[in-house]
């Protein structure tokens, strides 16, 4: 009770000083109790009203007042024609409230600010632009440090303008609300004290304990004899797919997709597409290829048994740089210009989610179990993301450099890049750096699993790397390439493919 009395004051007062003394902010009662409180940091990256609503619920339906109250147009101030929100900065259940009416709006940041010196949340695609009439508080920056640190779901680059009272208990409580077939019960028990855990981590342990790794069709380990040597697009670096029957997809810059039989190393067939640049691959669970191009903006989809194989042309408006296939068969099909994750239908093509969160371009998109994805960007950070409500539950700050490559490792853990030449694998649960992989003398670009486990990596050294991913012993080094390793992709057969400027390699 007494902290409803002081909200109430800290409301009152901060009317008092905007003169505008309204019943307007019903929203400071209703999303006020702790709850909601913790179901506002929650959702902080939820996206579209219906979406945010659904988070608010999710977490807990007596939240949805408060949803009710945050997403009420009657409740916005008229400001020269334009609505705001008002929003006291020092506060900060306003500056998170302020922070969800953006994004319940499709916009990516919501900032306290002031606007003829009434106290408001102005939402905007860049917190940068804000250079006005902002307030200290909102425009604190988080420091980031050189240690690798994990932290809670919230906005950390440094980039960014929202205020650090957001930082603490991010996290979703419990750890078996995620898991569709206990929703129910659990939706429905959150309290104070399941919530209030200082290590942002805890909730992940439902999540690894539930890890099933892709089961590979065999154990074979790599001998690392060259098989054959295959000549691709020499012009471009050419993106491998591997595909179900054995045979290897590889892109072009001239609009072809080359498929290889990798058993007698052939080129036994190329799709010819109208468009050029291909810049991703990748399979649907009926064995479909989805190729991603990338001036033309667009997806297509081949059926491999068909002579005339192409049935799907999408545009899109997004980079498919980071095309990948969700195990519901939806299609992580790129990010767009604010740098959000778009999925899309791959019957129809329709847009279905954004996952916003992003700063900037998005490397690789890959799918963890129980309906999670990580992705890695050169905003400096890996983003674990929970699909069911559309929010980042992991944020892993990379500090000073960037990852271009994720894997999940059969142990359940995540390896990534740091530091361009080495490779870090970290705890899921904990956040923790299990090890680290050194040995590469450059940049490091891919990472493919092979099928006994174990991790290979590319790299601008021109080698490809093979790991003991147990113990990070280096295994094998493959040496043939004359410039630098791009893309790898584990055949069937449990060989592995490498290129290098359409050069490309298949070792046994
Ligand atoms: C308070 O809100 C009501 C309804 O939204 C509005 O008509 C009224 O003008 C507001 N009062 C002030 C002082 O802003
Ligand atoms: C910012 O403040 C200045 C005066 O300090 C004012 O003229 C201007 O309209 C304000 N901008 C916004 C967006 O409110
Ligand atoms: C691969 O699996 C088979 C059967 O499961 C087993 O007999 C064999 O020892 C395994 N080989 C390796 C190298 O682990
Ligand atoms: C596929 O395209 C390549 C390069 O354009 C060409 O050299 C090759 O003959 C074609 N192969 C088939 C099987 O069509
Ligand atoms: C193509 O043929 C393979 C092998 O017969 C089959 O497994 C696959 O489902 C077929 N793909 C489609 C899209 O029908
Ligand atoms: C890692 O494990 C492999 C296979 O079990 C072994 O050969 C190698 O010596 C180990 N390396 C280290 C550093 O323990």
């Amino acid at each position: 009770m007494l902290k409803y009395l002081s909200l109430v004051v800290i409301l009152f007062a901060s009317q008092i000083e905007s003169n505008l003394i309204n019943e307007s902010k019903l929203w400071s009662i209703t999303c006020g109790s702790d709850t909601c409180s913790q179901s506002l940091s929650v959702c902080l990256y939820c996206y579209g009203e219906r979406q945010c609503r659904q988070c608010l619920f999710n977490f807990n339906q007596e939240c949805s007042a408060c949803a009710d109250d945050i997403f009420d147009k009657n409740n916005l101030e008229n400001i020269n024609g334009k609505d705001y929100l008002l929003c006291d900065s020092s506060d900060p259940l306003q500056v998170k409230i302020c922070h969800i009416h953006c994004r319940s709006r499709n916009i990516a940041y919501g900032v306290c600010t002031k606007v003829q010196n009434i106290p408001v949340c102005e939402c905007t695609a860049d917190p940068g632009l804000l250079t006005t009439n902002k307030t200290t508080t909102a425009t604190t920056t988080v420091s980031t440090t050189q240690t690798t640190t994990w932290q809670s779901s919230t906005i950390t680059s440094a980039t960014r303008t929202l205020p650090t009272s957001t930082t603490t208990a991010t996290t979703p409580v419990s750890t078996t609300w995620r898991d569709s077939t206990t929703t129910t019960v659990t939706r429905t028990v959150p309290t104070v004290t399941t919530t209030a855990t200082t290590g942002s981590f805890s909730s992940l342990s439902t999540f690894s304990t539930t890890l099933k790794p892709i089961n590979p069709s065999n154990n074979y380990s790599l001998t690392g004899v060259l098989k054959f040597k295959l000549t691709g697009d020499k012009t471009n670096r050419n993106v491998l797919l591997a595909l179900p029957n054995g045979d290897l997809a590889s892109g072009t810059s001239y609009g072809k997709i080359h498929i290889w039989n990798t058993k007698i190393g052939v080129l036994k067939r190329n799709l010819t597409s109208n468009y050029k640049t291909i810049w991703s691959l990748s399979l649907l669970s009926n064995g479909n290829l989805v190729s991603g191009y990338y001036d033309a903006k667009t997806i297509q989809i081949w059926d491999l048994n068909r002579t005339d194989s192409l049935i799907k042309t999408f545009q899109i408006d997004e980079n498919p740089y980071c095309l990948t296939t969700l195990p519901n068969d939806d299609l992580v099909s790129g990010f767009d210009l604010s740098y959000n994750i778009v999925l899309r239908d791959s019957t129809n093509g329709f847009v279905k989610q954004k996952l916003v969160g992003h700063i900037h371009s998005i490397y690789q998109v890959i799918s963890l179990p129980n309906g999670y994805l990580a992705s890695c960007s050169e905003d400096r950070t890996i983003k674990i993301w929970n699909l069911n409500l559309g929010s980042v539950v992991r944020n892993f700050d990379n500090g000073q450099s960037y990852s271009n490559s994720l894997a999940l490792l059969n142990s359940g853990y995540l390896a990534g890049i740091v530091q361009g030449n080495s490779i870090n694998v970290w705890n899921l649960e904990d956040g923790n750096l299990v090890r680290s992989f050194t040995g590469h003398t450059d940049r490091i670009f891919r990472l493919a699993i092979l099928n006994d486990g174990n991790l290979a990596s590319s790299s601008f050294d021109k080698t490809v790397k093979v790991w003991n991913s147990k113990n990070g012993s280096l295994m094998k080094n493959l040496v043939s390439h004359s410039y630098q390793v791009w893309y790898l992709s584990t055949l069937t057969s449990g060989y592995l493919a490498s290129e290098s400027f359409g050069e490309i390699c298949i070792w046994s």
